[in-house]
């Protein structure tokens, strides 16, 4: 990584790109806000885009494309079979992951659904580091189960722990042994782990993954969608890849999984997803259903012009500077809330910065879904779009009865080279005048609840005036500031 001083010897996350295509933003007035947020249901989702200031939803097909990506979509081959296209992001794949067989498919998900439908049948297990939502929807959906063995460290909101990402090799060595391969078809390790914040796993640990997997003829799926903070937390992190350059680490995971898969989304900065190995007899075997589900063996759904972004997004994957920017940001945002007592995931992760709203707003109870009301309340104060990680996304029970998730986070996505320093002092700013004023904020209740997916398409009221009043305390602090 680049580390470049400034005279009073401060160490800024300094961004080594410049911007050369920009989009216009605007910031609507707080009452427009308020009314907005009504309009959305209290739903991020639910927002216009064209209402949102900083947009931290996600960083899912939402990263910064560079220009040598925009200019290889120029030169896409659109023929039917066996494209150019296809030639070179099957020699890039190669090139990176030393994987010869890989199958397109539309994204990440799409993966999952042929992985699913390949290997998963009912009754079968799936241990993980953590799952993903549209994971373990398609496991599930196939008669699967999963089965979470996250080291303990993992879900400790604040933890010194480098690597929360990793598995519990001792609980999955015992999984392992009492049910064996007959149950369990593939143990699946998550790179930059998603929902517990964009931690990593450590090279070692995935080593001992391995070790069990061969002692008992499992296969050792990997989910690298969000491989790109994981490299940069193994090469900051881990004492034996200081000096590996991240093609070495990359080369070194990729040689300990029998699959790869990844939503292009996010690796690869474009739009679609990718499965690869180095066995023929498992390409064989998931063939068929990127035909069937996907397109083509040579587009599996993609266009062809976003595969070739896609194959220079994998180069830029490899580049230390790219892939330190999100979690430099991310960084800076952990340390400035730490100086200020926001309570924040620990150590700062990839992907995003995600605010502990359980502590954050510890007189509302998880019924109340403190990080959905946190996700309003910051919306309204800074026109900032997040995403809500708790209660509200997960499911309720076969009784009717809500499932109380173990973490309530608001994340707040970086998307890769995007934002500038100032709009994410901005987001901090905002946050810090919230924490200051959280008394202020209430819960929310549904009115209404989809059975599935609620997170998407729900619709909630705040419980009391507590946004008239927090917009009013807002209008005293800043007067007529936006
Ligand atoms: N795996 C991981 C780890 C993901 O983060 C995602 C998507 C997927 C698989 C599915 O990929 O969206 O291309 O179908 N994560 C997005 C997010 C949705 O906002 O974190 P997809």
């Amino acid at each position: 990584m680049t580390t470049i001083k400034f005279m009073n010897g401060e160490t800024l996350p300094l961004e080594m790109h410049k911007v050369r295509i920009v989009q216009k933003l605007q910031l609507p007035p707080v009452e427009d806000r308020l009314q907005r947020m009504a309009e959305a249901g209290n739903n991020t989702f639910l927002l216009n885009n064209r209402d949102v200031f900083l947009d931290m939803l996600t960083d899912s097909g939402v990263n910064a494309m560079s220009d040598l990506q925009l200019a290889a979509m120029m030169r896409a081959d659109d023929s039917y079979a066996g494209s150019e296209t296809f030639t070179r992001m099957a020699g890039k794949i190669e090139e990176i992951f030393g994987k010869e067989f890989f199958l397109p498919a539309h994204q990440g998900r799409a993966c999952e659904n042929i992985l699913a439908k390949t290997f998963v049948k009912p009754g079968s297990i799936i241990p993980m580091n953590f799952h993903f939502t549209t994971t373990k929807a398609h496991i599930v959906l196939n008669g699967g189960e999963v089965v979470e063995l996250l080291h303990p460290e993992g879900l400790q909101v604040e933890s010194t722990f480098p690597f929360k990402g990793n598995m519990d090799v001792e609980a999955l060595e015992a999984l392992l042994v009492e049910k064996g391969r007959e149950k369990i078809p593939f143990v699946r390790m998550e790179a930059g782990t998603n929902l517990i914040g964009g931690q990593p796993f450590s090279l070692e640990n995935l080593r001992l993954v391995k070790g069990l997997c061969v002692r008992h003829g499992v296969l050792l799926v990997l989910d690298a969608s969000l491989l790109t903070d994981n490299l940069h937390f193994i090469k900051e992190r881990e004492e034996e890849c200081r000096d590996w350059s991240i093609r070495r680490i990359t080369r070194e995971i990729s040689d300990l999984s029998d699959i790869i898969y990844f939503s292009a989304r996010k690796l690869g900065s474009a739009k679609g997803g990718a499965i690869c190995t180095h066995r023929e007899d498992l390409f064989r075997s998931m063939r068929e259903l990127v035909t069937l589900y996907e397109g083509f063996l040579t587009y599996g759904g993609m266009s062809v012009r976003e595969m070739e972004a896609i194959t220079v997004g994998l180069d830029d994957a490899m580049d230390e500077d790219f892939i330190g920017q999100g979690p430099q940001f991310i960084e800076f945002m952990v340390k400035e809330f730490q100086k200020s007592g926001v309570p924040v995931v620990t150590p700062a992760g990839g992907l995003g910065c995600h605010l502990n709203a359980r502590a954050f707003l510890d007189h509302v109870p998880q019924a109340e879904y403190p990080a959905g009301a946190l996700a309003a309340a910051l919306y309204l104060v800074g026109g900032i779009r997040g995403m809500e990680r708790g209660t509200l996304s997960e499911q309720r029970d076969a009784e009717g009865r809500e499932v109380f998730s173990s973490m309530e986070l608001l994340r707040l996505a970086i998307p890769r080279r995007v934002f500038t320093l100032s709009q994410v002092k901005f987001v901090i700013d905002r946050v810090q005048w919230l924490h200051a004023n959280r008394h202020l904020i209430g819960g929310l209740r549904f009115v209404e609840e989809p059975k599935t997916l609620r997170f998407f398409f729900g619709r909630l009221e705040p419980l009391g005036d507590w946004q008239e009043k927090l917009v009013e305390k807002f209008k005293a602090d800043f007067g007529d500031s936006l």
